[in-house]
C-alpha cells in the first residue's frame, strides 16, 4: 500500500501536536529526503532481565522456561509480527558492586533459543541481540548465518556494544572498551562480518583484534542476517547510519521520534544511503484497554506492580551510590549528597556524562516542587507511563496511524509487560484495528524477514 491511498494528512485531521511536527507537503512531512511508506512492522522484544516486565503475578511464565518463549513467539506470528527479538545479558546484573537480587537470574542464550524456535514457527523473523564488544566477529558472523540459512531467511542480529562493564570479567580478555572505542571497533566488527557473509577473504588487523578467514557458508533466502543496531548516542546513530537496515529505538513520544527521524534521515543521507532503507522500531511499552478510564486504571495497576517500595529505593541508589535503605520510601527524596561525583564512563548515553551531585539535587527539587515520596517520584520515573502507546484500543490504533502517516517511525518493538499472554490484547484488539485503518499488514508481504520488514534486497 503507498500513501497515495491515504487521504492527505490535512483531510485525516492531525492532532494539533503532530500537525506542530509537520514541516513539508503530504509525501514528505517532516524531512524533504524521507517520504513515508505509511505502513507499520512489529516486533516483540523477549527482554527477560529489566525493570518493567512482571515475574510475580499468579499468570506470570518462568523466564527461562520453553513454553514462556513458545506461547509468545506463536502470539506473535498470529499477529503477523514481523520478528521477535531476543536482549542480551551474559553476566548477572550488579548493583553496588553485587548481583541485583531484585532481577530474575539469567537469560538463556539467544541463538540456541532461536535456533529451537525456527523449528515451530514459520514467518516471524528470529532476532539475536549480540554485543561486538565481546564477541569474536568471524565466529559470531558463522552462528548468525547458520540461524539465518536454517530458518530460512528469518534472522536478525541487533548490534550492541553494551554498557555493562562487568560483562568483561566473563571473557578472555576482561575489561571493557571506553564509549568512544565501542563503536570503532563496533564498525570493524560488522564490516569482517559482511566480509564473512559476502564469501570473501576477511584480513583484518584492528586494535583489538587480527583476524583472517574465508566465508564458508552459501547465502542465505535474504542474502545475509537483517542488521538492527541499538545504541542512540550521535556516535551511535552515525554507526546506524553507516550500517544498519534497522534502529532499535528509544525514542517513544512523538516529538521525539520526529526528532530522531530527522536525524537519522541527514545521518544517512551523508553516509551515502538511500533514507528509506534505514527502518526506525522504537521500543514500546503497550497498556491497553476497552475504554481510557479502564486504560487509566490498568497501567495504574501495572507500574504499581513494576516499582515497588524496594525497585524505588534500588533505583535511586543507582544515582547516590550508596546505601539509601534507611529512608522512607512514603518519605521525600534523601536529603543526602551522592557519593559519586560522576558515572562510569562505561554506562549508556543517557547517564554518562550527567553528574550525580547536579541529577540528584535536580531530581530533589523535582520532586518536592510536586509533592512526591520516593516511591511517586520513581514510578513518575519509570515503567509504565501515561504514553503514546497506552490507552483505549481506539486510542492507541489512532496514534499509530498517526506516527506511521508522518513517517515518524516504521513500527514498534513491543516488550511484553507481562509473559506469556502480554501480547494477546494487542493482537486480539490492537493489530485489528491497525489492519481495518490500512496501516498493518493482513498477511506476511514475503518469506524473509528483509522482505517483511520492507527493505531493499542486499
Ligand atoms: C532499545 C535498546 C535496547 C538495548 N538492548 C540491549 C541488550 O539487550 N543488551 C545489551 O547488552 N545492551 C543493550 N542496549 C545497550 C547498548 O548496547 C548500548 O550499550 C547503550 O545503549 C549505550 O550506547 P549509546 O551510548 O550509543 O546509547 C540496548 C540499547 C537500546 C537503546
Amino acid at each position: 500500500m503507498t500513501t497515495a491511498q491515504f487521504p492527505t494528512l490535512a483531510e485525516s485531521g492531525l492532532s494539533p501536536e503532530a500537525a506542530e511536527l509537520v514541516t513539508g507537503p503530504d509525501e514528505h512531512p517532516i524531512h524533504p529526503e524521507h517520504t513515508p511508506t505509511g505502513q507499520l512492522a512489529f516486533g516483540v522484544f523477549f527482554q527477560g532481565v529489566n525493570s518493567s516486565t512482571i515475574w510475580r503475578l499468579p499468570s506470570s511464565g518462568d523466564q527461562v522456561a520453553w513454553e514462556s518463549f513458545e506461547t509468545l513467539i506463536r502470539t506473535a506470528e498470529r499477529g503477523k509480527f514481523a520478528a521477535f527479538f531476543l536482549g542480551e545479558g551474559l553476566r548477572l546484573r550488579e548493583h553496588r558492586g553485587v548481583p541485583f537480587e531484585l532481577d530474575v537470574a539469567g537469560r538463556p542464550d539467544a541463538q540456541t533459543l532461536l535456533a529451537a524456535l525456527a523449528a515451530v514457527t514459520k514467518d516471524i523473523g528470529l532476532v539475536a541481540t549480540q554485543n561486538t564488544t565481546y564477541n569474536d566477529p568471524v565466529d559470531l558472523a558463522r552462528r548468525l548465518q547458520t540461524l539465518d540459512l536454517l530458518s530460512a531467511g528469518r534472522a536478525g542480529w541487533n548490534i550492541v556494544t553494551t554498557d555493562n562493564a562487568w560483562t568483561g570479567e566473563n571473557f578472555r580478555r576482561g575489561g571493557y572498551l571506553d564509549h568512544a572505542d565501542r563503536y570503532t571497533h563496533a564498525e570493524a566488527f560488522v564490516q569482517v562480518a559482511e566480509q564473512y557473509w559476502r564469501g570473501e577473504q576477511v584480513a583484518h588487523d584492528g586494535a583489538h583484534y587480527s583476524v583472517r578467514a574465508q566465508g564458508d557458508l552459501p547465502r542465505s533466502a535474504q542474502g545475509r542476517p537483517v542488521l538492527f543496531q541499538a545504541g542512540a548516542s550521535p556516535a551511535g546513530q552515525d554507526f546506524a547510519a553507516r550500517t544498519a537496515d534497522v534502529i532499535f529505538s528509544p525514542h517513544g513520544s512523538l516529538a521525539a521520534a520526529v526528532e530522531f527521524r530527522r536525524s537519522i534521515v541527514e545521518r544517512t543521507v551523508a553516509a551515502g544511503r538511500d533514507p528509506g532503507s534505514v527502518k526506525i522500531l522504537p521500543g514500546a511499552e503497550i497498556v491497553l484497554a476497552p475504554t481510557e478510564a479502564e486504560a487509566e486504571e490498568k497501567i495504574r495497576w501495572v507500574r504499581d506492580l513494576q516499582i515497588g517500595p524496594e525497585q524505588a529505593i534500588a533505583l535511586l541508589e543507582q544515582y547516590w551510590g550508596r546505601d539509601l535503605s534507611e529512608f522512607d520510601p512514603e518519605g521525600p527524596l534523601p536529603d543526602v549528597p551522592p557519593e559519586v561525583v560522576e558515572s562510569g564512563v562505561t554506562r549508556g548515553s543517557g547517564f554518562q556524562f550527567a553528574k550525580a551531585e547536579e541529577l540528584t539535587r535536580q531530581w530533589r527539587e523535582e520532586a518536592a516542587q510536586k509533592g512526591q515520596s520516593i516511591l511517586e517520584f520513581a514510578r513518575a520515573k519509570s515503567g509504565s507511563r501515561r504514553g503514546a502507546f497506552t490507552g483505549s484500543y481506539d486510542a492507541v490504533a489512532d496514534r499509530l496511524v498517526e506516527f506511521a502517516r508522518l513517517g515518524a517511525i516504521d513500527g514498534l518493538n513491543i516488550t511484553p509487560w507481562l509473559i506469556p499472554s502480554g501480547l494477546d490484547d494487542i493482537v486480539d484488539h490492537l493489530i485489528p484495528r491497525l489492519q481495518e485503518r490500512g496501516v498493518y499488514p493482513t498477511e506476511y508481504a514475503g518469506s524473509t524477514l528483509r522482505e517483511n520488514l520492507g527493505l531493499p534486497p542486499v
